[in-house]
């Protein structure tokens, strides 16, 4: 059994929101998020509106079935990986498949932040490879723009995030397309270390008043922590993976990383000995969509023409958790 990518896709919200619009909003400037992060702009939902994150997600999928040449109705399985659901519960799996009109099928979230489609993509692709279900729908999707803190206070964050959605379709194939492997890990030891810590649930009404005007409900990150880890463990679980199929960097058309970071893009593709050719980056338009950056960018990098049928890709990226890991990809 073989796993292919058979369709892939993504969708944005059409309000940009660029650095000068956050300039306007909270102390902070183009130049500084430019230098730090190589964003110049992000896409963001029309807050109070009537779109979601399940939204976002089940335009995403329509792109990637209608690629796939396949029907909602083909789906027989709904990984869905975000950190920021619709509502506390359910989750958006069961939202997508009722959205898309798919049949009665099973359908679940992945809590894995940053690393939910790398997570996701190795679950389906067992599952492929198991003979359990033959047509699986994964989807990363965030809609993290109303959860940040837009003032001075949440500046250090609130400037890296966007929203979007991006989709695999992942079916058996015997035609040479693969993912031929995946490697994951965690370390919760730096569980806050990027993290949303309230609503806390073992507070009695979850949260209060006070919490909110401390600013507890919106993430909060130590950045550079994450930015050291970052461009070590990424790397790391690269070669890692590599090197146990025996290839080297050389055999790989395109890594598509998580987009966190430029800096860290580029510090993972000098790490890699890669040019930023074949390390993909579309930071500048995005910002970091958490779960959806690497479906994004996967399908972007592809449109372009930076591999085609049959090349070797590499999708990796870290995050909250700390979690990260790499997926080997026979295109
Ligand atoms: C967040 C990040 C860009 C900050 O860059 P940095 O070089 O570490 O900057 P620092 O946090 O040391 O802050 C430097 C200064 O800029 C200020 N600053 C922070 N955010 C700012 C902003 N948006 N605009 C202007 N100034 C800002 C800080 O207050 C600090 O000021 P000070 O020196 O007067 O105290 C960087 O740490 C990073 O990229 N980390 C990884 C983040 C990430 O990728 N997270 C998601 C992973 S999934």
């Amino acid at each position: 059994m073989r796993t292919k990518i058979v369709g892939h896709g993504f969708f944005v919200p059409e309000n940009i929101v660029t650095n000068f619009d956050l300039e306007k909003i909270m102390d902070t400037s183009n130049e500084w998020i430019v230098e730090r992060s190589g964003i110049h702009e992000r896409r963001f939902i029309v807050p109070d509106g009537d779109v979601s994150t399940s939204d976002l997600a089940v335009k995403a999928s329509q792109k990637a079935l209608e690629m796939a040449g396949l029907k909602a109705d083909d789906i027989d399985l709904i990984i869905a990986a975000t950190l920021s659901p619709d509502f506390f519960f359910p989750g958006i799996g069961v939202l997508i498949q009722s959205k898309l009109a798919c049949k009665a099928i099973p359908a679940f979230d992945l809590r894995q932040q940053c690393c939910g489609f790398i997570y996701g993509l190795q679950m389906a692709d067992l599952f492929i490879k198991s003979g359990v279900y033959k047509t699986i729908l994964l989807v990363g999707a965030e809609v993290q723009s109303p959860g940040l803190d837009k003032t001075t206070r949440g500046r250090d964050i609130s400037v890296l995030f966007g929203d979007g959605a991006g989709a695999f379709i992942l079916q058996n194939s015997d035609d040479g397309s693969d993912i031929l492997g995946s490697k994951l890990y965690s370390d919760g030891r730096y569980y806050d270390q990027l993290w949303l810590e309230y609503p806390l649930t073992k507070k009695t009404g979850r949260i209060s008043c006070e919490d909110i005007e401390a600013g507890r409900h919106h993430p909060k990150m130590n950045g550079r922590n994450v930015f050291r880890h970052a461009i070590t463990k990424i790397p790391e679980v690269v070669f890692e993976i590599l090197k146990e199929h025996q290839l080297t960097v050389q055999d790989i058309a395109m890594v598509v990383p998580h987009q966190a970071n430029q800096r860290i893009t580029e510090a993972v593709a000098q790490r890699l000995g890669l040019p930023m050719e074949k390390v993909y980056s579309n930071i500048a338009k995005y910002g970091n969509t958490t779960a959806a950056t690497v479906p994004i960018a996967f399908h972007e990098a592809w449109e372009a023409g930076l591999f085609k049928r049959g090349d070797l890709v590499v999708t990796t990226s870290f995050g909250s958790g700390f979690t990260w890991g790499a997926n080997l990809i026979r295109y």
